[in-house]
């Protein structure tokens, strides 16, 4: 372990452990835009910088890695007002435009311009404009308020492995690009979207579907295959908007294009909401009882006429893991057979 002091504090840490991590460990808050605790430090947007003893310049805390007896302080006048400069430097080149934005209340930049107060008047001077959109079904691409920060590249690289993205150009030109600036066509797992720190990517289907403080959070389970990825439907009146993960969940917030973005049928007029018995060649609408009465009573009549194993029960791979045990339990105390199976058999 390594004891290090932050803020007048004496904190232990493991070894290879950056002094933002070692921050975070122990609840001290340092203000972040580039960095992503699951994917690597590039020290890009210099807002994390701290004061080290010894060290005559401010470091980058997720960047320099923890030492025995490094003495750290996270807050100075000196620092604080590098950062707000930080801040001020980026907005000078952003559209401000909050009023309208998909992500307000959903974005750190507009949270540290606030804590910060920054309104972006300071530095005026030439700003990026990008008229040109992308063609792809699924997520918008505002580049204008894309800060640079790299985390939807690495996202893409690190986690997904695809590389649809990456740095182009240089200077003031620099933006993020698929090759050839083409439309992006990727696999659209949406990871990029997640880890994008401002409004420069979102979900082209929940554009203007309603504000981040009107939303309610609900998890859930995503119903797409066995993997059961943890996902939280964002719901307003009654109708899902739009699906995340949590980054605490055992998927670690990672989402597949259907799990992110296939749930329009939860909301389809469509689905059936009312089990259906065929009487003759009609379905007609049942209550749920009845419906069960109905299906015990054609369970019984085989089981009595040709024994329990005349039955077999095939649940789905897209159900829970405690769906698909209360199934087979079902079959085998209820029923009395071991014929269970699942469509999913490869
Ligand atoms: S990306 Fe953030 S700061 Fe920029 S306009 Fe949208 S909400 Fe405002
Ligand atoms: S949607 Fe997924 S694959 Fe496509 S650019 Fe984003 S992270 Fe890469
Ligand atoms: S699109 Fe978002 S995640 Fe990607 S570099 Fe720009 S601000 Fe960062
Ligand atoms: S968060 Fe450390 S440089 Fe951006």
């Amino acid at each position: 372990m390594i004891r290090l002091t932050i803020n007048d504090r004496e904190i232990s840490v493991p070894e290879n452990t950056t002094v933002l991590e070692a921050a975070r460990m122990h609840g001290i808050g340092i203000p972040t835009l580039c960095n992503h605790p699951k994917l690597t430090a590039s020290g890009g947007c210099r807002m994390c910088i701290v004061e080290i003893t010894g060290i005559p310049r401010p470091m980058t805390s997720c960047t320099t890695p923890a030492a025995d007896g490094m003495v750290v302080i996270t807050s100075t006048p000196e620092i604080e007002e590098l950062r707000k400069l930080v801040l001020e430097l980026i907005i000078s080149d952003h559209p401000n435009d909050c009023m309208t934005c998909e992500a307000t209340g959903d974005c750190d930049l507009q949270e540290l311009a606030y804590a910060y107060g920054v309104q972006g008047v300071e530095y005026a001077g030439e700003k990026r404009f990008y008229p040109e959109r992308d063609g792809n079904p699924f997520i918008e691409r505002d580049l204008a308020k894309c800060i640079l920060c790299g985390r939807c590249v690495k996202v893409c690289n690190e986690v997904q492995g695809v590389d649809a993205i990456d740095f182009g150009y240089r200077g003031f030109k620099s933006k993020i690009s698929t090759s050839y600036e083409e439309d992006l066509d990727c696999e659209f797992c949406g990871q990029c979207i997640a880890v994008c720190p401002t409004g420069a990517l979102r979900g082209k289907q929940w554009a203007r579907k309603g504000r981040y403080r009107d939303i309610e959070q609900v998890d859930t389970i995503c119903p797409y295959c066995g993997t059961g990825c943890n996902i939280t439907a964002q719901v307003k009146q009654n109708e899902i908007i739009r699906i995340t993960s949590k980054p605490g969940t055992w998927n670690e917030g990672w989402l597949c294009v259907k799990g992110r973005f296939g749930y329009q049928f939860v909301n389809s007029p469509e689905r059936l909401t009312k089990p259906l018995i065929r009487r003759d060649v009609q379905f007609e609408a049942v209550t749920w009882d009845e419906a069960v009465a109905y299906a015990a009573g054609k369970l019984q009549a085989i089981r009595k006429k040709h024994g329990a194993d005349a039955i077999g029960g095939l649940s789905s791979a897209r159900c829970t893991n405690e769906e698909n045990y209360l199934f087979q339990k079902f079959m085998r105390a209820a029923v009395g057979t071991n014929n269970v199976d699942h469509c999913a058999r490869l």
